[in-house]
């Protein structure tokens, strides 16, 4: 059963049995993202991460035309320029970093343009699942906007910096083929079966213990910081939380009985 919802600035929200779906809806404008959707996003990560029957997050964008056209150009001249600076910087509570920190698994279904903030959203999920129609880019030497940091991480996360050098130097288009091809996506699909291959792997994910992708999610995001000092009695204790959970019982008794476990979280 799927229950819709009308979230506020430019989104729409929809639970299927334990995935939720968070929908940009500015069809007009590719669903660039203004920035009353920037401050909505988080929260609505948050709520999906909250909320104890879900098990996967799909982030996409309304229609067929657009994931995400990126941030909204017409809102550029209203800001100033040290703000938007600033604002920036603010990770802990930027959309970027609240994804890439959410505590559940997060995939971005991408149909059609898939740009600048757009394309970093998507990065900052655990998975891309991308339509042939879909088109990436990362445009910022081209409006003469400096990018942060703190998202060229996530995106050495998915691709070498030989790619990221690539893609943020030239500022050029790739097409559903060549994201497959350099990385940036891990499955390209028919558009007519875009929907159906995010539900399938949602369900997969579904499926498995929710203790242990979240130990396996923040040991690859910690390990994978060249120059971070590792904090291994957190991950460890992520793992130890694992051994002494009931899922795990669980998965040695269904594993006996031939069966497929059912697990819970704890
Ligand atoms: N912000 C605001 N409006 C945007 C937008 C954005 N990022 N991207 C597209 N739009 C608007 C267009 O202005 C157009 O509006 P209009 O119909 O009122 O003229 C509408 O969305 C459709 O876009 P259009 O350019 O006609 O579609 P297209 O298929 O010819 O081109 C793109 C698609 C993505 C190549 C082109 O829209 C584009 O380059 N957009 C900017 C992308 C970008 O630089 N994003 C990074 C921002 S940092």
């Amino acid at each position: 059963m799927t229950v819709a919802t009308t979230a506020a600035a430019g989104f729409r929200t929809e639970t299927t049995g334990t995935t939720r779906w968070i929908v940009a809806d500015n069809r007009d404008r590719l669903n660039a993202y203004t920035t009353a959707m920037w401050v909505e996003l988080p929260g609505l990560i948050r709520a999906a991460e909250q909320d104890a029957r879900i098990r996967v997050i799909v982030l996409t964008g309304a229609g067929e035309r657009a994931f995400s056209a990126g941030a909204d150009i017409t809102e550029f001249d209203k800001i100033d320029p040290h703000e938007q600076a600033r604002r920036n910087d603010n990770n802990d509570y930027s959309a970027f970093g609240v994804l890439a920190a959410c505590s559940k698994p997060t995939i971005a279904m991408i149909h059609g343009i898939c740009y600048g903030g757009g394309c970093e959203l998507a990065v900052c999920c655990d998975f891309r699942i991308a339509a042939t129609t879909a088109a990436f880019c990362i445009p910022p030497a081209r409006l003469g906007i400096g990018y942060n940091a703190r998202w060229i991480r996530p995106l050495l996360q998915v691709v070498s910096g030989a790619v990221a050098k690539d893609m943020l130097f030239t500022g050029r288009r790739y097409d559903a083929q060549a994201a497959l091809r350099i990385g940036l996506v891990g499955e390209v699909v028919a558009p007519a079966d875009l929907r159906g291959a995010a539900e399938a792997l949602a369900a997969t994910l579904a499926e498995n213990a929710p203790l242990s992708i979240l130990a396996a999610k923040r040991a690859i995001e910690a390990l994978s910081h060249p120059d971070g000092a590792v904090d291994m009695a957190a991950l460890d204790a992520l793992v130890h939380a694992c051994f002494a959970s009931q899922d795990y019982a669980e998965g040695r008794r269904a594993f006996k009985e031939k069966r497929r476990p059912r697990f819970e979280g704890r």
